[in-house]
């Protein structure tokens, strides 16, 4: 008898409901709302993206209560892909998705036509497996979804782990949540479940971690929760950031203001927390101590007017170093903008000084300015902080490897940005007497070497050396180069491939400049500002300089004179590059060494 009622209210609930999955329930409730039900069994609900669409907002009600709210971009007239929500945490509760959808439909009729309703389904598996041509090897990226900024990074039992700014939900910014990876060689990364989502106060944004100096087991982090306001709040983890329980009284300090992105660190001689926040418009760092990461006192704030003040202050970081040959040690403050970088749209900027534990005062040159300095100037180097507790007094930095200005254009799908390379930042004192940081790519990518297909030295002139690349596997290598500029003005070096594409990569021994030109590498019309020349000054004594590609399918960074100069820059070549050829422009130039590594991650 049972069971022949619930069949006939199965049935009168198919019929009120226009499309029907098995599982999944759907009612229109007018032009713009809409019921989702999940009545059958399956670890994810399936739901089906169109990229160009808006965001419909999703609540999630279980048994009638709101769990969370999230926004995903339904297809509307065709499917791209799918993103999945996790119903394991729901088991037992009644779920429905109270569907807002985008603007743009009429009438019921109208929304009903929207491809998502029967394209939603009910699955114990998503198939993460890669489709894209693009997605780097040995680079960080995100399984799916949208990837920025690198957050909440910190060494710990051999571990490197890298939370980052994600989007579980779509391959564009939104729903911002600290997605985890970690790997013990920085070039092998493994996925991890969210490491923290959004609450009642809002989605989370960029915050650092760091391990309690009292407490080995404990791991802090730091973030910003987001909606209206920002928020600065606290976590822990006693779990190696598996899992993270938030402090039942954030947000631990607020201001009247945008301001984002905690750093902070343990400053063991005071014995307090040292926290730097980006005050984002007002274009400075506010130095905060404190004794319990709860009760926070603002000591100073440095930036007003300082470097470059073209865009917002984001994401910064600040840490002590030793200048190199000397006895000597200096603190850098990071601080990403956006835009205002040399070359429009996002950059790491920096700063050289003395920090009294309360206050940062910048090196000035001579005239009493404080110059602006760039970690990487190539277009794609954003948000770069680096990890705390890093082993060997290392401090290793790691960038998001794209722009705003084009990020969500790039053209991949399944997931979008990858990392830059981890780093190791020095410091340096160059000829014109300033003290510089250098970045050269971590020892461990030494281990992805594989075959070195290329070992020549030989003297370059106006007629082009040229040299095959790997191409077997994607053209993925490294490229070592080092040079005796003589009397050439210029020394080019051409990547390509048989369609043409081509990377033009340049030394130009008076200016002493370093330029990477990707005007024609590709895919580049996804962006009017995707297509440019990067430019970075070269500190090297003029009788030898060194280059050093990374080439991972869809970037190119380029290391010049030990670190001293650097430029990460996308390239979407729509075949691998195959060939390398070697030029002056005006007199010649000695190629000491000219080396080519094919790269492999499976070893
Ligand atoms: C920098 C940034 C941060 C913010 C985050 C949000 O790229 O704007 O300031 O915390 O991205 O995703």
């Amino acid at each position: 008898m049972k069971k022949i009622i619930s069949t006939t209210i199965g049935i009168m609930m198919l019929a009120a409901s226009a499309f029907a999955q098995s599982g999944v329930d759907v009612q229109h409730l007018g032009a713009t709302n809409t019921y989702v039900r999940v009545t059958g069994e399956g670890k994810y609900l399936l739901l089906p993206v169109q990229e160009s669409n808006d965001d419909a907002q999703l609540n999630i009600l279980l048994n009638g209560k709101l769990e969370r709210t999230i926004y995903v971009r339904l297809a509307k007239t065709k499917v791209d892909y799918y993103v999945p929500l996790d119903l394991s945490p729901y088991a037992g509760n009644e779920v429905l998705l109270d569907v807002i959808s985008a603007q743009g439909r009429s009438s019921v009729r109208d929304a009903k036509e929207d491809v998502c309703w029967k394209n939603m389904r009910l699955s114990d598996d998503f198939d993460t497996t890669n489709r894209e041509k693009y997605r780097p090897l040995f680079h960080h990226t995100p399984e799916w979804g949208w990837m920025n900024d690198p957050n909440g990074m910190f060494y710990k039992d051999g571990v490197w782990h890298l939370c980052y700014q994600w989007n579980p939900y779509g391959s564009r910014w939104q729903n911002m949540t600290w997605g985890h990876s970690s790997s013990r060689d920085l070039v092998h990364w493994e996925h991890h479940e969210a490491a923290i989502e959004p609450d009642g106060l809002g989605t989370v944004y960029s915050g650092s971690a760091a391990v309690d100096p009292n407490e080995g087991g404990k791991v802090w982090s730091m973030y910003t929760a987001a909606n209206l306001s920002q928020k600065q709040c606290i976590a822990w983890s006693y779990d190696n950031g598996e899992t993270f329980s938030k402090y039942p009284g954030n947000p631990v300090l607020t201001l009247e203001s945008e301001a984002r992105d905690p750093n902070m660190f343990w400053d063991e001689s005071a014995g307090l927390w040292v926290l730097l926040l980006a005050h984002a418009q007002e274009r400075e760092m506010l130095i905060f101590t404190s004794p319990d990461m709860k009760e926070w006192t603002l000591q100073s704030s440095f930036g007003k007017g300082i470097g470059a003040q073209g865009g917002v202050w984001e994401c910064p970081d600040f840490f002590e170093l030793p200048v190199d040959g000397s006895d000597e040690s200096k603190w850098v403050l990071i601080c990403n903008i956006n835009p205002g970088g040399p070359l429009g749209g996002s950059a790491t900027q920096y700063f050289i000084g003395d920090f009294d534990g309360k206050t940062f005062a910048a090196d000035t040159d001579a005239d009493g300015s404080i110059p602006t300095k760039w970690l990487d100037y190539g277009k794609d180097h954003y948000a770069a902080v680096s990890w705390s507790n890093a082993p060997d007094k290392r401090r290793v930095l790691i960038a998001w490897m794209s722009n705003w200005q084009y990020g969500a254009e790039v053209p991949t799908q399944q997931y979008r940005s990858a990392n830059s390379l981890p780093r190791e930042i020095g410091l340096f004192r160059a000829d014109d007497g300033r003290i510089y940081a250098s970045c050269t790519p971590s020892p461990e990518v030494l281990a992805l070497r594989d075959e070195l297909v290329c070992n020549k030295s030989f003297n370059a002139s106006q007629r082009a050396r040229k040299f095959g690349l790997p191409t077997a596997n994607d053209g993925i290598c490294e490229i070592l180069l080092e040079c005796d500029p003589r009397n050439t003005g210029k020394l080019n070096i051409e990547l390509r491939n048989s369609k043409g594409e081509k990377v033009l990569i340049s030394y130009d021994a008076t200016e002493r400049t370093y330029s990477f030109d990707r005007r024609e590498s590709g895919l580049t019309d996804f962006s009017q500002d995707f297509p440019i020349v990067s430019v970075a000054p070269a500190y090297n004594d003029g009788k030898t300089n060194s280059i050093r590609l990374f080439i991972d399918r869809s970037s190119i960074e380029m290391f010049c004179d030990e670190g001293r100069s650097a430029m990460t820059n996308l390239v979407f070549p729509t075949e691998p590059y195959s060939s390398i050829s070697v030029s002056t422009e005006g007199g010649n130039a000695r190629i000491k060494k000219l080396q080519i590594y094919s790269l492999n991650a499976n070893q």
